[in-house]
């Protein structure tokens, strides 16, 4: 059964909400103000066909973007893309007056992931094939060509699966758990052209491992290493515990502006090597850093933003809570010969409440939070060191603006909010904001206490002053009325 829907409405995600018997669903793949028939007597409806299409749609996206789900602006051409995203955080952030985000995005949309992974099955006709997930299922999806994914990752996949099948390589069964190989997991280095192959298999048993890599060698696709992973556990994560180097030396180097980088199969690297390098770079110029300061790097990974930094700061201490990670980090500090910073394996709440307590001095903090965000506890020990300037690395702007709202309540201000399109097609953006401790709020706070004594109240054991917003946004108005420069105040929400 098919239903005709016109004139759809969407939001940000070009997703729209229709009503089949009195239940509501969202209907993805849409455009607004599309005309749509969806086709209702599935467990999850679907657009069937677009009836009346908006001049935004494209028709050379991806053909597994009905199935596979993860790139959910294929069907939309790459400006009004980034016109929707830009919106988006305009509009997200509009409470911090700062007037229309500026959205930097990527020169090609296509082929820009370093970083790929696939899963395995049997085909009909018993080939061995890859693919992802179905949205919402444990389906596979068999992709040949991922139009995100960097050429070469294509190319060797390709190659790779003709050799599995060649060699009777069982792929995994979800529901018997038997077989051999779950998942592959590629990094290319675009910059370095080194590639790394993780084979993902379940358990440690993997007959005809040798044949593999004698058959992929002979093809000539720049391989420069292969890692076995064992996973046997009944999950969808991808990497298992346990690895063995099976040829090459198990990692392999990225070079990023100047810098060199070891990675991994379990390290931490920005999918997107040309986006990494704009966002890194805005970063640090907005950081403004002084020779004489004190950096503090948190949630820094394999330590790339620290290696930026560390050229023009005195000192950088970049504080991560994955242990590896870490070790990759100190191991990148010393092949980039940089002696000014020192790496900590900690969770980044811990370490940044420990230097409050110690009454540390700390200038600028940049910090590269998970999706999640920071903590509350994190942003008030930066509200206790007061360092000048805060720049705040996001991969989701909701969970942003929630922490900048509480970096507000430490008296900073919010200078700048800026987009950078690291993950074109898909929903997903990396947003910098760029904070200032208000350095007005002390002499402001005198006046408060002058003025209005009641008012003003003590904030638990730790003594840090409190005084009421409404209050400070009030001595600000009279104070930029006074002096004619009403602009000043429009960081406050
Ligand atoms: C978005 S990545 C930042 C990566 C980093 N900027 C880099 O270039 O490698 C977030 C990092 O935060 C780390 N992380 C997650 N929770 C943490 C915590 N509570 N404390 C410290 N680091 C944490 C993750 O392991 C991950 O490496």
């Amino acid at each position: 059964m098919v239903k005709e829907f016109k004139n759809v409405k969407t939001e940000y995600l070009p997703d729209t909400e229709v009503t089949i018997n009195d239940k509501k669903y969202l209907i993805h793949g849409v455009i607004d103000g599309e005309d749509i028939l969806v086709e209702t007597d599935l467990k999850y409806p679907k657009l069937k066909e677009v009836t009346k299409e908006s001049p935004e749609r494209i028709h050379d996206g991806c053909i597994y973007q009905n199935e596979c789900g993860g790139c959910r602006f294929m069907h939309i051409n790459y400006d009004y893309e980034k016109k929707l995203k830009q919106k988006f955080l305009t509009d997200l952030f509009k409470p911090f007056g700062l007037g229309e985000i500026p959205f930097t995005g990527m020169e090609n949309p296509y082929n820009y992931r370093n970083k790929c992974q696939m899963t395995y099955k049997l085909s009909k006709s018993k080939k061995v094939v890859s693919g992802l997930y179905e949205e919402y299922t444990h389906n596979i999806v068999t992709i040949s060509n991922c139009m995100l994914q960097s050429e070469k990752s294509n190319q060797i996949i390709e190659i790779l699966n003709k050799i599995l099948t060649k060699n009777k390589i069982q792929p995994y069964d979800e529901k018997t758990r038997t077989g051999i190989i779950r998942h592959i997991f590629i990094r290319y280095g675009f910059n370095s052209k080194q590639i790394m192959l993780v084979i993902v298999t379940n358990g440690e048993f993997f007959p005809g491992r040798n044949n593999v890599i004698k058959d992929l060698n002979k093809e000539n696709l720049g391989i420069t290493t292969i890692v076995q992973n064992y996973n046997s556990r009944d999950t969808s994560i991808v990497l298992g515990e346990k690895e063995r180097v099976i040829y090459g030396p198990g990692y392999i180097y990225e070079y990023v502006s100047d810098y060199k980088f070891k990675i991994s199969p379990k390290s931490f690297f920005q999918v997107n090597t040309k986006g990494m390098e704009i966002l890194y770079s805005k970063a640090i110029k907005n950081s403004k850093i002084k020779n004489t300061d004190i950096v503090i790097d948190a949630y820094c990974g394999v330590g790339t933003i620290s290696i930026f930094a560390s050229k023009f700061a005195k000192k950088v201490y970049g504080v991560e809570l994955n242990k590896n990670a870490i070790v990759d980090a100190r191991l990148n500090a010393k092949i980039n010969n940089i002696s000014n910073i020192e790496f900590i394996a900690d969770d980044a709440t811990n370490f940044m409440t420990h230097l409050a307590k110690n009454k540390e001095k700390v200038d600028v903090v940049i910090m590269d939070p998970p999706r999640d965000g920071s903590t509350k506890q994190f942003i008030n020990a930066i509200g206790y060191l007061k360092p000048r300037k805060v720049v705040y690395i996001s991969c989701d702007a909701r969970t942003l603006k929630r922490d900048l709202y509480i970096f507000s309540d430490n008296d900073y201000i919010i200078n700048s909010i800026e987009g950078v399109d690291m993950f074109p097609k898909t929903q997903h953006t990396e947003c910098i904001a760029v904070l200032e401790y208000d350095n007005e709020i002390e002499e402001l706070e005198k006046l408060v206490k002058e003025n209005k004594k009641n008012n003003t109240r003590k904030y638990n054991e730790n003594k840090i002053k409190y005084i009421p917003k409404a209050d400070v946004e009030m001595m600000r108005e009279d104070k930029y009325e006074a002096s004619g420069n009403k602009n000043q105040k429009k960081y406050r929400y």
